[in-house]
């Protein structure tokens, strides 16, 4: 083969974006080293440690062809000529910064790593998002080696989202490469860009300068977070007005300078990335001295938090104000759908805000219950977990949809309602059900932004 990369990281971006980059690229060896061993053997066996459409085959394909999973790091680095570094780069929680600025400890310790075991020059990528200016420290770090060696850094921020990770990284929107502008720099710029030329056309490969590349990733995420907290918040407006927020974001979406994207309205964002990017991209701000533009950019992290709580009180007050020994089923755990992923979910924030109510949680999802379990281990409450939903919603006095899985809407409600206590309650956070069918099997339904379709009389209610 005709080079070997390593890849750091073999978490929810190391893991598909290598493997997507090994299957397009024969020629050359690729290997994803990991510290935890108990993901590094899950990416050898038959049960990967995420659950990504389309990814079991990939990895099928590719696997001991060319691409290897390994905790070996320190052979990786020796083996390598490129190295991809996709470490988690979380919310710092200690010190200067803490709750903003991005922890780049692991960062850091992989640089160190590097620098320590490196016979010869290497070309160090960015795949974790990081502040803008990260390069330069990491330049400065890699470069007090005391061996003589050469280390280009450049910047290839990961744009693929989760639950569509396959697709994302096989037909990329653009793939962006950032270096300095130095000879050294180019060349390595080029280096990356051949490789992704296997298989992504030249015109969706933007290169720019190394700065750029790593602002681009902080405001992209901003400003995808930025547009659900928009609709959020006019969906609020919604409710108190009689309008409909589906139609106004369809209204909206039809004006080609807006777009029909990101436009859907729901209990907020989840995901391990928007809020801690948002988070970097405030603490940055207030670092160069812009205190308006980062109280701009904090207030799409409130409006979020705003509606998980604006959810749960629209709960309470429709269930008479008590949630107290009530069943509550809950459809979806993940953070969005086609994925197991809970970090961040706005899942975590409705079921603890509802267990401090003293309600009975019965929390259904069709690949995120092992995750849900760890996020809720250490709450006290009466919390059990089902992968059949009817199982779940059975003596329920609610059902409150939290993910948006399609499968959720192929469900037997004539059954569940049926099953249910009575009078039955549906609070549809995603918006994704059939309401008026609902309405009419004899539910009381609260839909997002939309009016409520209700059998209780004002003053039952
Ligand atoms: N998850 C997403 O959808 C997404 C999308 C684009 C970009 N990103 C960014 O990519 C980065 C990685 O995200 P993720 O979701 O894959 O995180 P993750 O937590 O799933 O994976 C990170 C992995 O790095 C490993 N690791 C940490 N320090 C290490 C070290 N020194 N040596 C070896 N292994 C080490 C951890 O054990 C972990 O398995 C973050 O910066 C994130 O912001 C994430």
């Amino acid at each position: 083969m005709k080079k070997t990369i390593l890849c750091i990281g073999a978490g929810y971006v190391g893991g598909p974006t290598m493997a997507v980059m090994a299957d397009n690229c024969p020629d050359y060896k690729v290997i994803v080293v990991d510290m935890n061993e108990e993901r590094i053997n899950a990416w050898n066996s038959d049960e990967l440690p995420i659950y990504e459409p389309g990814l079991d085959e990939v990895v099928k394909r590719a696997r001991n062809r060319n691409l290897f999973f390994s905790t070996d790091i320190i052979a990786g680095i020796k083996e390598a000529s490129i190295i991809f570094v996709s470490v988690n780069t979380p919310t710092k929680t200690f010190g200067a910064g803490a709750g903003k600025a991005a922890d780049l400890q692991f960062w850091e310790k992989t640089a160190r790593d590097i620098i320590e075991h490196s016979k010869h020059d290497k070309i160090v990528v960015e795949k974790s998002t990081l502040p803008v200016r990260t390069a330069e420290a990491m330049r400065r770090i890699l470069q007090s080696n005391t061996k003589n060696l050469n280390f280009d850094i450049i910047s290839n921020p990961e744009f693929m989202a989760e639950g569509t990770a396959v697709t994302d990284l096989q037909t990329p929107d653009r793939v962006l490469i950032g270096a300095l502008e130095t000879v050294s720099g180019q060349k390595a710029m080029q280096r990356i860009k051949d490789i992704y030329l296997h298989w992504v056309p030249e015109e969706k490969i933007k290169t720019t300068n190394l700065w750029s590349s790593e602002l681009s990733k902080l405001v992209s995420n901003a400003m995808l977070a930025q547009r659900i907290s928009s609709v959020n918040s006019i969906s609020a407006l919604c409710e108190k007005t009689d309008a409909n927020i589906l139609e106004v974001s369809a209204a909206m979406g039809m004006d080609s300078r807006i777009g029909a994207k990101f436009l859907r309205a729901g209990i907020g964002f989840g995901g391990s990335c928007f809020k801690k990017d948002i988070l970097n991209l405030v603490y940055l701000c207030e670092f160069y001295g812009l205190p308006e533009v980062a109280a701009y950019w904090e207030q799409v992290v409130k409006i979020n938090e705003y509606q998980a709580t604006r959810f749960v009180s629209k709960i309470l007050n429709n269930m008479f104000n008590s949630v107290a020994s009530k069943k509550i089923a809950i459809f979806g755990f993940a953070f969005k759908a086609d994925t197991g992923d809970t970090r961040e979910s706005p899942a975590i924030t409705v079921s603890k805000m509802l267990l401090e109510e003293r309600a009975t949680l019965a929390i259904h999802d069709p690949e995120a219950l092992k995750n849900a379990k760890l996020d809720l281990a250490d709450e006290t409450g009466d919390i059990s977990y089902h992968c059949d939903p009817y199982k779940a919603a059975k003596g329920a006095h609610a059902i409150v949809v939290l993910t948006d899985w399609k499968q959720f809407q192929g469900y037997d409600y004539e059954r569940i309602f049926k099953s249910m206590e009575k009078p039955a309650f549906i609070f549809d956070g995603r918006n994704i059900l059939d309401h008026k069918k609902l309405f009419k099997l004899g539910f009381n339904v609260f839909p997002l932004g939309q009016r409520e379709y209700s059998h209780l009389t004002e003053i039952e209610k």
